[in-house]
């Protein structure tokens, strides 16, 4: 058996989203799942039976970030990420392919991999697609992606072929570097750009690979919605039925909804946590900035149809309180509410293909999340 299995359960008849499941080492998740991020293997303000409380069924960390801090040979020795951050259900790992893009300054792209320096102490290092490997494998996690190039939008066609075309070999060797694949599954990442041409190359390239799943990276790096929405619907096709399918980086209610309808079963994004501690709430009715002198004696909840802990017991004027006081309190409150509004948003999705009502479904949130007003 390979360490990962995608099982179809159903297409929704009104908008062709799929449901399914992800059999992984560490148990099954549902799809289409939302993946909250632990960046450092912990969910800022998050312990995991506070995880578990709001339904997250996987996570994400940072091969990036691991290796620099506290070092893979750390985590390896304590048993591996699940033992160390004592979370035993799925974990997925970013290679470090787009961290390094995103966080270092002066990198240097290779045949052989990337040089770049340290975004905490500047010292010179290097990653490659072997080296990605032998850290994930060291951390252990159910689900490792490929080491890509993730370039900067908008690319030139010239540009973006020659990378996809190294992003290609790099998965080649990724593939031959991975030492544990029957305990973890590797997943390949396409990039291309908003090239139609080349969102097929690169899937399939990466197809012929067979791996155990597939992302569509590249996305989400300052392009309008309906770029992406497009470049969904150029690589789905190319991508097999019964592999899982991850949209890298997105977090936004509306990106997944529109993600699900076009066939992805997986998205990651540190949008919910990250927006959560500076006091800004994803809600029923779209964002609430919670800071806003007009929440001082706003007594009620922060989300009037939310079922979290925070919305049955604290209010908004509260909750302003904590977080212009930069009580710690104040960031774990929005944190949870914001990842369970999220995780529950993606069980509604589920019902919803289950009852093939999906874009019903999307019509009714939009509306009231405000989105099709402006
Ligand atoms: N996270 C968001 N986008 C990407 C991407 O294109 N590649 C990788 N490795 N991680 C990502
Ligand atoms: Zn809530």
């Amino acid at each position: 058996m390979p360490a990962i299995t995608y099982e179809h359960i159903k297409t929704c008849r009104q908008s062709g989203a799929r449901l399914g499941k992800v059999h992984t080492p560490h148990g099954t998740f549902e799809t289409p799942i939302f993946m909250p991020v632990g960046t450092l293997a912990t969910v800022k303000t998050m312990d995991p039976e506070e995880l578990k409380e709001i339904n997250a069924q996987i996570i994400l960390s940072n091969t990036y970030h691991l290796w620099l801090r506290p070092g893979a040979d750390i985590v390896e020795e304590a048993g591996g990420l699940h033992k160390f951050m004592n979370w035993d259900r799925p974990i997925l790992t970013d290679s470090g392919g787009f961290q390094v893009f995103s966080l270092s300054d002066l990198r240097n792209i290779t045949e052989e991999g990337v040089q770049f320096r340290n975004h905490l102490s500047g010292e010179k290092l290097f990653l490659s697609p072997e080296k990605s490997m032998h850290v994930q494998n060291q951390l252990g996690p159910d689900i490792m992606m490929a080491f890509d190039e993730c370039p900067p939008y908008p690319a030139s066609h010239e540009y973006m072929k020659a990378s996809v075309e190294r992003t290609s070999r790099w998965a080649e060797r990724c593939l031959s570097a991975h030492q544990r694949p029957e305990d973890q599954g590797l997943f390949g990442i396409v990039q291309g750009g908003e090239y139609k041409d080349l969102r097929r190359q690169s899937a399939e390239d990466l197809v012929s690979l067979d791996f155990p799943g597939y992302a569509i990276g590249g996305l989400s790096v300052g392009e309008p919605k309906d770029v992406m929405n497009q470049v969904l619907e150029d690589t789905t096709p190319f991508l097999p039925q019964d592999k899982p399918r991850y949209l890298m980086g997105v977090g936004s209610a509306d990106s997944l909804i529109d993600g699900a309808i076009r066939g992805i079963d997986m998205f990651d994004c540190v949008l919910p946590t990250r927006i959560a501690r500076n006091g800004t709430l994803m809600t029923s009715s779209g964002r609430l900035v919670v800071r806003n002198a007009k929440f001082a004696r706003d007594f009620r909840p922060l989300d009037e149809n939310c079922s979290c802990k925070v919305c049955q017991n604290y209010s908004r004027a509260y909750i302003r309180h904590l977080i212009k006081c930069n009580e710690t309190l104040g960031l774990r409150l929005c944190s949870y509410h914001n990842l369970h509004f999220l995780l529950q948003l993606m069980e509604d999705v589920r019902q919803a293909i289950r009852e093939d009502r999906l874009l019903d479904f999307r019509e009714a949130f939009f509306e009231a999340y405000g989105f099709n007003k402006k």
